[in-house]
């Protein structure tokens, strides 16, 4: 095994964020940029294997994005279909297990209906598990689960004595994920805008300046890199 094999993130989150700001300065509209910043999915997807990350969770389109223009929202709809039609062969292909996460509830059928077929295409796969945040927030999650439990004890099925840390994470949509054990921010922001709240809670934290369309692979190999020389101690002293 490779050091980055050994000592390398296990599951890495990515908060792809400056697309807006790319083609901002370059005169053009938001939505050129998503289109670019969707291009740079693959890449990385692709160098995950070499580099000993297993989990790949990105963020897609948060509850708050709602807040934007209907033009800007509605064009990020159409490019999220237009993504899962392109890619999902090759996904298939290089052994991509897709997962989303995020509520499902305020986004169109058609797209759901894309989004369920392509995580039972993909089922089978195992080399790289990557999770599209698509209409996710933490606290909403936090907030859904908490509702799926609460019924779950009015029903009798689960007791609120039973109730540990433990038990809320298995109502996440995280639940058969690990936490995250690097999460990257790209565009100079230093915020999580409400990204994987509760599963980060030890992770480590990157933010880099370069907006996410300019986000190239050396770039993740090197942020990869680096966590290898980080010191994880959860709350423990190491001697
Ligand atoms: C991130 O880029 C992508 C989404 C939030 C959908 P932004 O659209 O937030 O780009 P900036 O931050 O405005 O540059
Ligand atoms: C976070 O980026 C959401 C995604 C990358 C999908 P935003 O651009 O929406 O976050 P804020 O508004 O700067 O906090
Ligand atoms: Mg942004």
């Amino acid at each position: 095994m490779s050091e980055t094999e050994t000592q390398g993130p296990r599951h890495v989150a990515v908060i792809m964020d400056g697309n807006g700001r790319w083609a901002q300065s370059r005169g053009r509209p938001r939505l050129f940029g998503h289109h670019a910043g969707a291009k740079r999915v693959r890449e990385i997807v692709n160098v995950c294997p070499k580099l000993g990350v297993k989990y790949l969770t990105i963020f897609a389109f948060s509850t708050e994005n709602w807040k934007r223009t209907q033009t800007e929202v509605s064009g990020l709809m159409k490019l999220f279909r237009r993504y899962i039609q392109r890619e999902a062969q090759d996904l298939l292909r290089e052994g991509v297990r897709v997962r989303f996460i995020g509520d499902r509830v305020r986004l169109d059928e058609r797209l759901v209906r894309m989004m369920d077929d392509l995580e039972l295409l993909t089922s089978d796969n195992d080399a790289v598990h990557l999770t599209i945040a698509l209409n996710y927030g933490g606290r909403d999650e936090v907030a859904r689960a908490t509702k799926r439990l609460a019924y779950d004890v009015e029903q009798g099925r689960l007791s609120y004595k039973d109730v540990t840390d433990e038990t809320l994470a298995k109502y996440l949509d995280t639940s058969v994920l690990p936490d995250p054990d690097l999460v990257v921010r790209t565009s100079g922001e230093a915020r999580i805008s409400n990204f994987l709240l509760w599963q980060s809670a030890y992770a480590e934290y990157e933010f880099i300046d370069t907006l996410w369309p300019d986000f190239t692979e050396a770039e993740f190999a090197q942020v990869v890199g680096r966590y290898g020389a980080r010191d994880r101690r959860f709350g423990a002293v190491k001697v």
